[in-house]
């Protein structure tokens, strides 16, 4: 607002896709503390409480995105983005070098019994709590229950507890990449794929692969995604897995996407731009070896979270920046996009909904200029 004290105070972009911020920063304590608060609201659930998490996560991003260590809250206290729970968390950081607040949270039986369950592929924030509700705290408890029934995602999920949270090295998605890479080469030469999600970003652990898969000709992709992971499931790499928005060869699903009539869902304010993107989520079993993990007799293969995504060749841009990430900054993306230029912006496309038309891109170069934003690298995405 600029009521500036006359000294130099720290300023920072409205949105996040307008400033710079990777993955090494300045404010580590501040930020991990924020980030805790953020998903205990999250754990609490409720709107009230989501409302909350945003902020925080807002919180959180601003302190990455300042070019300093903090040492006193005045030099912040200016800040919009920073509402006042969160200042008053970072003050007594800075003053006594811990939150009671967060410290207290950290403890609590809730947290850490919902946090545990929420670790588990395919257990989100509700089903953690209604578990805690219902008096389960382990996951001894989850196993002997008779009063739940876990889905077949989340058995999955806890059967493989230990090798999911092994992280995924760079050098181990580059591999599984390359692998992939081999199959449709066979399946369908001249079909193309990169990793995207947060290798891309730079990170060099992560909690799983993302696979961006295409072909340069517009259509060709089409079965594709069947016919790879059949191929997967015949070599024994699949444990368990989800197909989505995957189609017939000619029915809707596929016209959705591709015929820009079907892209009608864009053409009004976001919030309803659906991803269609064909995606196979799973949890795969890789030979220890493929991995480069040291021999093991009693299990030779290690479990990895896998995400192949499919998109036709038109889509590419927008599907390589919404798979990209990550979740916070695509998020303050599409709300620059709709709040600043009402330009809807989703994984297929963005819509302008002052000139009435679609903008077409080929490169996310192309994205940046239509929302007239300097380009940011991939590393310089991690809100
Ligand atoms: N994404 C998406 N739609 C989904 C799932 C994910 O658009 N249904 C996006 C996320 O917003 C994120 C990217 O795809 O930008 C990758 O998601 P994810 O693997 O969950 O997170 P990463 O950023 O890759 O982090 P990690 O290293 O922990 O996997
Ligand atoms: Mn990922
Ligand atoms: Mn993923
Ligand atoms: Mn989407």
């Amino acid at each position: 607002d600029g009521s500036a004290d006359g000294e130099s105070s720290l300023q920072l972009t409205k949105y996040e896709c307008q400033r710079v911020t990777t993955l090494d920063h300045y404010n580590r304590k501040l930020v991990e503390a924020l980030e805790l608060l953020e998903s205990h609201a999250l754990l609490i659930g409720g709107e009230q409480s989501q409302g909350r998490a945003l902020a925080f996560k807002r919180s959180s991003t601003a302190m990455k995105g300042l070019p300093k260590e903090i040492e006193n809250v005045d030099e912040i206290s200016s800040l919009r983005h920073l509402g006042n729970h969160s200042l008053r968390i970072i003050g007594e950081i800075l003053t006594k070098g811990y939150s009671d607040e967060v410290e207290q949270i950290r403890n609590s039986e809730f947290y850490k019994a919902t946090k545990l369950f929420n670790n588990i592929f395919g257990v989100g924030p509700t089903t953690a709590r209604y578990w805690y509700d219902k008096g389960l705290r382990t996951f001894d408890d989850l196993r002997n229950s008779e009063i739940i029934k876990l889905t077949d995602r989340q058995q999955s999920g806890l059967d493989n507890y230990d090798e999911l949270c092994e992280p995924v090295t760079l050098e181990q998605a580059q591999r599984i990449r390359d692998m992939v890479q081999n199959e449709i080469d066979i399946i369908l030469p001249g079909t193309k794929s990169m990793l995207v999600g947060g290798h891309r970003r730079g990170k060099k652990a992560g909690h799983d692969t993302d696979i961006l898969i295409w072909h340069p000709e517009e259509g060709k992709e089409r079965g594709l995604l069947t016919k790879l992971v059949d191929r997967l499931e015949l070599k024994g790499y699949i444990k368990y897995k989800e197909m989505i928005n995957i189609d017939a060869n000619t029915d809707e699903a596929f016209l959705r996407r591709t015929n820009s009539r079907g892209l009608s869902d864009i053409k009004e304010k976001p919030g309803k731009a659906m991803d269609h993107l064909e995606r196979c989520f799973g949890i795969f079993s890789f030979p220890r070896t493929l991995l480069q993990l040291p021999q093991n007799d009693d299990n030779p293969s290690a479990a990895r979270r896998v995400d192949l995504i499919v998109t036709p060749a038109s889509q590419w841009a927008y599907a390589l920046v919404g798979w990209t990430g990550n979740k916070q900054y695509n998020r303050s993306l599409r709300l620059y996009a709709w709040k600043e230029l009402q330009i809807n912006l989703s994984s297929h496309a963005a819509f302008d909904c002052r000139e009435q038309k679609l903008l077409p891109a080929s490169t996310e170069q192309d994205i940046f200029n239509y929302l007239k934003l300097t380009y940011r690298e991939p590393w310089e995405r991690n809100c």
